[in-house]
């Protein structure tokens, strides 16, 4: 192809998280592999990772309890042949990532694990409270050592091309000029989409992309009403920093206690492992603690904790430290904030989405594994096992015949500063909405108020531009309709979705999946 701006390699993987790192590496030994990244490479949600990553490979531990474990806590939705392959295979994948050069914490020269709200193990492998930069580090060093695969970043991917019902590629924004990449397989590796929500624990990345080039292009994505809830966020006042500081649940894990801003442990009048009860559960509990104290917080108390916490927790006790919070004596003030998205793409136990060539794997994928709830550190793992996964089968698709002429980017309208500032307010703005009417708890009236909101404010989705700040708002626009109609349409609550006028699960609702694709 001789024209400049049209690039083509043999996989194409979008996202340089754990899902897309561990897909490039593989694929990379199958053809040439380019990977693109929104931001520079290490920004993704991986590179925040916490807690740690959950695998049975205790002496006392094995896959038939972590699975029992990740079917409880996704409350009734979870795909259990999907668990199955997440629990069996995971202990394997973790050990490659260990040969690889992943330190994970280790006393007595033996890997050290700690545990999560609703494990029934200590199963948790983590590197201090920093585990994902651990991961980022040795995935992203082996890419680079081995040389196979070419790196991009800064280049945010706008379109995907459909072209005889088939993905061949995409289009992108590069250095503010359009890029076309073709391949014959495209893998989205997005991760998730928490900057729909004004309280969140994401980087800024993560604005749903991936959900809406997929739905765009015609894929079927599913699960959209289930957002996860962190229930225990760094609480600073009224500010609305674009992410919030999480405290990992491995604080609870080890022991830490919630307390009211009266001082009060209420956990255990919520559900009988208290602390450690799903994390749905304890965000709605928090969330409910608040409401009857009327504050805009809860506390966390460490003075339980039997280790030394500046080495155990150094990330967050340095993070609590710059804001005068001493957590190895005070009490942390905590809030709930979105965290994780379980819905997304439609794939298969490959990663194939509903349309050929294109695969999706991380958080931007829904498979089921995570059903109605994660369990805490399943999402590394779901992106080391179906990252792995789907390279293996995307490494099988074979070369395109009869490449019709690419269509070329459309000519972006120049945006006025008026529209461009009218579309920024208006991003705060669904980000504050999405907050009050679909998180934590949900009614139809406030839906069907998000909804209409949403709906007045389509009109954005004309705007022509390869301005990605206001791409990313078009996306985030999609994403929060698809989510505000299928939190309408699941009229019962389960897992994180909670509806204070459908409080009841109802049964013959259990593994239903409410899925939603484009109207051609
Ligand atoms: P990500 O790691 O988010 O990577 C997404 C990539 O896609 C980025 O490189 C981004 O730049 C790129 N991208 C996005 N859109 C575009 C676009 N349009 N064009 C080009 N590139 C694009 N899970 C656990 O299991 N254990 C934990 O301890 C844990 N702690 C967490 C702590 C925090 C603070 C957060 C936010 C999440 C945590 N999670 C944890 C969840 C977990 O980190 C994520 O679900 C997981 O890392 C997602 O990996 P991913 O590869 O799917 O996506
Ligand atoms: C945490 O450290 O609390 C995050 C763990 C997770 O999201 O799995």
């Amino acid at each position: 192809m001789s024209d400049p701006t049209i690039i083509s390699a043999d996989f194409l993987v979008i996202g340089s998280g754990i899902a897309g790192l561990t897909a490039a590496r593989k694929l990379s030994q199958h053809g040439k592999t380019i990977l693109i990244s929104k931001s520079h490479l290490r920004e993704s949600a991986t590179q925040y990772a916490q807690g740690g990553i959950a695998a049975a490979l205790q002496k006392d531990d094995a896959p038939k309890h972590h699975f029992d474990d990740t079917i409880n806590a996704g409350d009734g939705l979870c795909n259990e042949e999907a668990v199955k392959i997440l629990v069996e295979e995971g202990p394997e994948r973790v050990r490659e990532l260990i040969e690889l050069g992943a330190k994970f914490d280790t006393k007595d020269g033996e890997l050290d694990f700690t545990k999560e709200a609703a494990h029934g193990k200590r199963r948790i492998l983590h590197a201090g409270d920093a585990t994902g930069r651990e991961i980022e580090k040795a995935l992203g060093s082996a890419i680079l050592n081995e040389g196979l695969v070419s790196l991009i970043p800064n280049t945010m991917i706008t379109q995907l091309i459909i072209q005889n019902g088939q993905c061949i590629g995409c289009h992108a924004i590069q250095n503010q000029m359009p890029v076309t990449y073709i391949a014959k397989a495209t893998i989205l590796a997005t991760g998730g989409c928490g900057q729909l929500y004004s309280h969140n624990t994401n980087p800024p990345i993560a604005t749903g992309d991936g959900i809406t080039l997929a739905y765009q292009a015609g894929a079927t994505v599913q699960d959209m009403e289930f957002t996860q809830f962190h229930p225990t966020t760094l609480y600073l006042g009224d500010k609305k920093p674009i992410s919030i500081f999480l405290i990992s649940e491995a604080v609870r894990g080890e022991g830490a206690l919630l307390r009211n801003i009266h001082g009060e442990r209420f956990m255990p009048t919520y559900h009988p492992d208290a602390e450690l009860a799903p994390r749905d559960i304890v965000a709605r509990a928090i969330f409910s603690e608040m409401q009857k104290t009327n504050a805009q917080h809860v506390y966390l108390d460490l003075s339980q904790l039997k280790l030394d916490i500046q080495t155990r927790f150094p990330t967050i006790y340095k993070r609590c430290l710059e804001a005068k919070i001493d957590i190895t004596r005070d009490f942390i003030p905590v809030a709930p904030a979105a965290h994780y998205f379980m819905g997304g793409i439609q794939t298969d136990l490959w990663g194939q989405t509903t349309i050929p060539r294109l695969f999706a794997g991380g958080e931007v994928a829904c498979l089921g594994v995570h059903g109605a709830n994660r369990l805490a550190s399943n999402s590394l793992l779901d992106g080391l096992v179906f990252g792995h996964r789907l390279a293996i089968k995307a490494s099988q698709s074979t070369a395109i015949k009869n490449l019709n002429s690419i269509i070329k980017q459309q000519k972006p309208n120049t945006i006025d500063a008026e529209t461009h500032s009218g579309i920024l307010s208006f991003k705060q703005a669904l980000r504050d909405r999405m907050w009050q009417y679909a998180a934590i708890v949900r009614d139809k009236m406030g839906l069907e108020t998000l909804l209409n909101f949403i709906q007045k404010n389509k009109d954005i989705l004309s705007v022509q531009t390869l301005q990605p700040e206001i791409i990313e708002v078009q996306n985030m626009l999609i994403v929060s309709e698809l989510i505000a109609k299928s939190a309408l349409e699941r009229t019962e609550s389960r897992g994180s979705h909670y509806r204070l006028d459908y409080p009841q699960k109802n049964d013959t609702t259990r593994q239903y999946h409410h899925r939603m694709t484009k109207p051609k």
